[in-house]
């Protein structure tokens, strides 16, 4: 490995220096797509998890545009890391372990070598949040795709890999909290202890060298190789992704509707999306049609088989959804009532009574009085409106 690790001080004489030492002389370390990578990835970052974990869910989008724009970001530095000039290539700042636990050691008895590329202690940290990011974009990817059944991925992912993708996405959401708290508390330590300024050289670019130290011939970016490697790498994946997301999502029926449903069951409320109660469920209450919840619902014995079969093909069962999930699971001889599952009362059962008795709700089972995309399935949070009265 080539190896312009410019460790060039036991006793350094930058501690002894002052700024305006004609002994310094600057040096470009960070070239400039190094730089706009590294801001442009602290706003996006931040612009994820204020969007993620602050803001309420509607926000989700602005997420999933930050997320991309982290991805995008991602394959530029890989590539830079293959192509870029001398201080951001990867074989600049791979470390052993025992150069990296010297650095530390140094850094505890507060005196850490000078490097003039990224220190052990920053290459470790560089590995790891991108390790951390990578991981992020892609639970993110798989959350959106198997829990939520849109992007890419909706095709390819169930609800069990989303259910679980969103969780370490959480977890990894804090592990790279208290990564950024370490990587600035770091910055901070190490500015202070070499008295080089490490964020104005991450917008300068330039760092401090004495005269003496001795520079090996940088090499320079291979800017052809690498634009070239980003076009391809980005074109095929958006081509992958693209070709992925015209697969139908995952679990979720073609034709969820049916004409003598519609008709016959929207008469006297909207019709209730199919998921929304298991197969045993709808059996049991068209078979008590005559008396349905106080009425009369009787149907002639063609239409009600047509029905019967619509609603057994396409009950809760039958859908990988969260709603799909969540609402097959009903209370032993319970009453086959969307509003007794188990599912409908553990979000409900905390909401005034009021709020359904309003004028324009009525009942508990006027869900898209409410639910905007309650004639979809989907029961969306961002897609929930209480009415005022
Ligand atoms: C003659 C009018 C009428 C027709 C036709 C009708 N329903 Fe109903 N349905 C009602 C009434 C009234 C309620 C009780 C509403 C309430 O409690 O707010 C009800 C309640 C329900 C509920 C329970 C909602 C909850 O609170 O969980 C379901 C499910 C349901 N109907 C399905 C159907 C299906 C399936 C059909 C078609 C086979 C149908 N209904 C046809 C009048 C009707
Ligand atoms: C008075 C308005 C209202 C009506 C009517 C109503 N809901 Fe809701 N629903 C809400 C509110 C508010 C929430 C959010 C509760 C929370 O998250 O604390 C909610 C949450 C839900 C959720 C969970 C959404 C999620 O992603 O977490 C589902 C599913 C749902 N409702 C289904 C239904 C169905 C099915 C009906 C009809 C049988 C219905 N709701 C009727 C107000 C209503």
């Amino acid at each position: 490995m080539r190896s312009l690790h410019v460790a060039y001080c036991a006793v350094c004489e930058l501690h002894t220096m002052t700024k305006s030492d004609p002994r310094y002389h600057r040096v470009l370390v960070w070239d400039f797509p190094t730089r706009v990578f590294h801001w442009l990835l602290v706003a996006a970052t931040s612009v994820a998890f204020i969007t993620g974990s602050i803001l309420p869910q509607w926000w989700l989008g602005v997420h999933r545009g930050a997320g991309y724009v982290i991805v995008g970001l991602l394959v530029f530095r890989f590539v830079w890391a293959a192509f870029g000039s001398e201080f951001s290539r990867l074989t600049n700042f791979v470390y052993s372990p025992s150069e990296t636990l010297d650095h530390l050691r140094g850094i505890l008895l507060l005196s850490p070598r000078h490097y003039l590329g990224h220190n052990p202690a920053g290459a470790a940290m560089i590995f790891a949040l991108a390790f951390v990011l990578c991981g992020l974009v892609v639970t993110g990817l798989l959350t959106e795709a198997g829990e939520e059944k849109i992007g890419p991925l909706a095709g390819i992912t169930s609800y069990a890999v989303g259910h679980t993708a969103k969780t370490i996405h959480a977890i990894l959401v804090g592990i790279l909290a208290v990564m950024i708290a370490a990587h600035v508390a770091g910055v901070i330590a190490e500015s202070l202890l070499t008295r080089e300024n490490l964020v104005a050289s991450m917008i300068t670019g330039r760092k401090a060298l004495p005269e003496r130290a001795h520079l090996p011939a940088p090499r320079p970016p291979r800017w052809r190789a690498a634009s070239a490697s980003c076009v391809v790498v980005i074109g095929v994946g958006a081509l992958t992704l693209a070709l992925l997301g015209r697969l139908p999502p995952k679990g979720v029926p073609a034709a969820a509707v049916n004409a003598a449903y519609a008709r016959e069951c929207g008469a006297c409320h909207s019709a209730f999306h199919p998921s929304l109660l298991p197969a045993a469920s709808w059996q049991k209450m068209l078979g008590t049609l005559d008396q349905h919840f106080g009425e009369d619902a009787s149907l002639p014995a063609p239409v009600l088989a047509e029905i019967a079969e619509f609603l057994a093909t396409h009950a809760a069962e039958a859908w990988d959804t969260e709603i799909g999930i969540r609402f097959r699971t009903v209370t032993a001889n319970g009453p086959p009532q969307i509003t007794a599952t188990p599912a409908w009362l553990r979000k409900h059962a905390p909401l005034p009574e009021a709020w359904f008795a309003r004028k324009s709700v009525g009942s508990k089972s006027n869900c898209s009085a409410c639910h905007r995309d309650a004639a979809s399935g989907r029961f969306d949070d961002s897609k929930i409106f209480v009415p005022k009265e």
